[in-house]
Formats: structure tokens, sequence, C-alpha cells
């Protein structure tokens, strides 16, 4: 007897991340959808012109040109910058990847790398290896010291948040005014105040043509000179590409900047001979801050796929003229 249920339409993967974690998702997702994972050899040929839904990161630049019919575009993660920087798109939705597990690893990174500055880990870490037994004097609180936060977006807000749990102040920078309740917070007017009063700078800003190369010595010379932590210290995890690299190691050596967390790097991976991997003052991460973990990834599209054939509209959708 055959059923009366319309066809699910197919959805294309095409994900550049590890692989055996995509396969391992892809086990237990999708039930009653056909799926065209591109990373399958059998797959190179296939007409794809049936699938409505892609779910791309930094996809392979055909994929556009073959799949035409598609009704929405998901990102792997939460940035958009790999696809609307490099791609001719469809005039499609484009729908970011926000989920609590990709939230908090942000966050945690982001009040780690506080801490570590706060603490004094590398100072500490450079004594352990050389067997030295000494207490730094002067240690501050976190209430002694001033977090400014550049990007108040899903992430941007989680941390500010999380910061404030550990007793940071905390003050936060955007393009649109925000309220945000113990927060004081600065539109793109307000950047030389918010940057006056920031000891340590968070970086989580999407990539975009506003964006790109925000991050360089006239900003670094704009922050705090005078905080508990005895110079400025900045952390990046939202794109390279918003950071003048030249700028943050030369900042780095002549102390405009005390010290850094890099996540994310103008090219990646890392060049082995750039200068930031062997400064003492620096932590690096490789791209490491916040992953995408692939079965919430499926769970999150698959969700908005119902919603979008429930006739709801999808949520986290890209605003293509501001680039986020
Ligand atoms: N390193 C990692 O592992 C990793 C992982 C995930 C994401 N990321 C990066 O983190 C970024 C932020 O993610 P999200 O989910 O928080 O993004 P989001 O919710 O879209 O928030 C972006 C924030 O940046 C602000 N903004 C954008 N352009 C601006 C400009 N020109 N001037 C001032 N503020 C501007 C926005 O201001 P408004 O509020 O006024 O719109 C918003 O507050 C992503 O785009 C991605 O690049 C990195």
């Amino acid at each position: 007897m055959s059923s009366n249920k319309p066809v699910k339409s197919p959805v294309i993967i095409d994900l550049k991340f590890q692989r055996e974690s995509v396969v391992k998702a892809l086990r237990n997702a999708f039930a009653g959808r056909e799926v065209i994972d591109m990373a399958d050899p059998a797959n190179a040929d296939r007409d794809l012109g049936t699938a409505a839904y892609a779910v791309v990161w930094k996809p392979d630049p055909a994929l556009f040109e073959k799949a035409k019919g598609l009704k929405a575009i998901f990102s792997g993660g939460a940035g958009v910058d790999h696809i609307l920087t490099t791609y001719e798109l469809p005039d499609l939705p484009i729908v970011r990847f926000v989920d609590r597990s990709l939230t908090d690893r942000m966050s945690e990174w982001v009040v780690l790398q506080c801490l570590s500055h706060l603490r004094q880990t590398l100072t500490y870490a450079h004594q352990q290896r050389d067997h030295i037994w000494h207490e730094l004097p002067g240690q501050p609180e976190a209430c002694d010291v001033t977090v400014g936060v550049m990007g108040l977006g899903v992430l941007g807000q989680d941390s500010v948040a999380k910061l404030k749990v550990m007793g940071f102040n905390v003050v936060g920078w955007s393009r649109r005014p925000k309220q945000i309740a113990g927060v004081e917070t600065y539109d793109a007017h307000g950047l030389d105040a918010f940057l006056g009063r920031t000891d340590i700078l968070v970086g989580l800003l999407p990539l975009t043509d506003e964006t790109r190369g925000v991050y360089d010595r006239s900003l670094f010379s704009k922050l705090n000179r005078h905080g508990a932590l005895g110079g400025p210290v900045f952390l990046n995890a939202g794109r390279g590409g918003s950071q003048v690299e030249a700028d943050l190691v030369s900042c780095l050596e002549d102390g405009t900047l005390k010290a850094a967390s890099v996540d994310v790097f103008e090219q990646e991976p890392l060049a082995p001979e750039s200068r930031l991997w062997d400064m003492h003052n620096v932590i690096i991460t490789p791209h490491a801050a916040a992953s995408s973990e692939v079965s919430a990834l499926f769970r999150h599209v698959d969700s908005q796929i119902a919603r979008f054939e429930d006739g709801l509209p999808l949520q986290n959708v890209v605003d293509r003229l501001t680039g986020y």
C-alpha cells in the first residue's frame, strides 16, 4: 500500500569539518529525508536539482550552480563570512547556527582567557618551567578590571553575563544601541569612550566589510593604559580578518598591548613562521574557541526545516545587507 505522505525534499551536506564527526552525526540525523553527502565520491556527479536545503561550511563553489532548487542555506557555524565573501550566492535565506553548546563553549573560552590574564597564568607557567617559587605581588581582583566586549550578539551577550558572574566590570559595544542590565553599552558612535574604559578587549564581531581590519594599532592605542593589569589585553575569537596582524605583533612588542589571546587569524592555519607563536605574552588556540557540535547542528537544521515546511519563518536569518 502506498503512503500519501509527501516525499521530503533531500538535504545536501557540504561541510569541510572533521570527517568522522560528520559521518557519525549523520547516522541519526534527518529521519525520513534523503541526505546527499558531498564528501561521498558516489555523489560527485549527482543531480542536485531536487534538493531544497543545503548545510554548508566552506562548500564547493560549484554547489550553488548545480543545486538550482534550493530554498534555504544553513551555515555550519555561527559566522557566515565563509560563504558571503567567497561565493555568488542565490537570493535565498541563509540561516546561522545558533545553539546552546556553541554559545556555552565560546563563553568558557572568553571567561578562561580573562581569568588567565587576570591571574597571570603565563608568568606562573614560565616560573614553573624554571622551578621558581615566587608569588607575584599586587594580584588584582576581577572587580578591579573592566572587560569591554565588542559585539553584543548571541555570543557577546552570553559572555557578558558569565563575565559578570566572575565579578568583572563589563562594558559592551555594538552597531545599534543595546540595553543590558548592569552593563554600560556603547553604540557605533561611542567607540572611543568604550575603548578608553576597557582593560581587556574581547572581540566577538562577525567579519563584514565594516569590521575587516578594525583591530589595528589606532584602536589598540585607545585602550585604557592605567588599569589594574598594567596594560591593555586583547582577545579575539570573532574572525581573524578583523585584526591587522602586523599591528597586533608590533603592539605586543612595544607595550601598546600587554598581552593577547587569539583564536582566529588572518590566514588559518597560522603560518609556522608567525612571530605570534613565540611571544611570551600571547596565548594561541587554533580556531577552537567554539566549534560546532555536528549533531546539534543537524538537530538545529532539522527543526528549522520543520518550521519552514509548516509555513513558519526561519530563525537567525542573515541580513545580506549588513553581512551578518
Ligand atoms: N572562534 C570561534 O570558534 C567562533 C565560533 C562561533 C562564532 N565565531 C564568530 O563570532 C561571531 C559573532 O557571533 P554571534 O552569534 O554573537 O553573532 P551575532 O549574534 O550576529 O552578533 C554580532 C554582533 O556584532 C555586532 N556588529 C556587527 N557589525 C558591527 C559593526 N560594524 N559595528 C559594531 N558592531 C557590529 C552586532 O551589532 P548589533 O547587535 O547592533 O547588530 C552584534 O551585536 C560570528 O560571526 C563568528 O565570526 C567564532
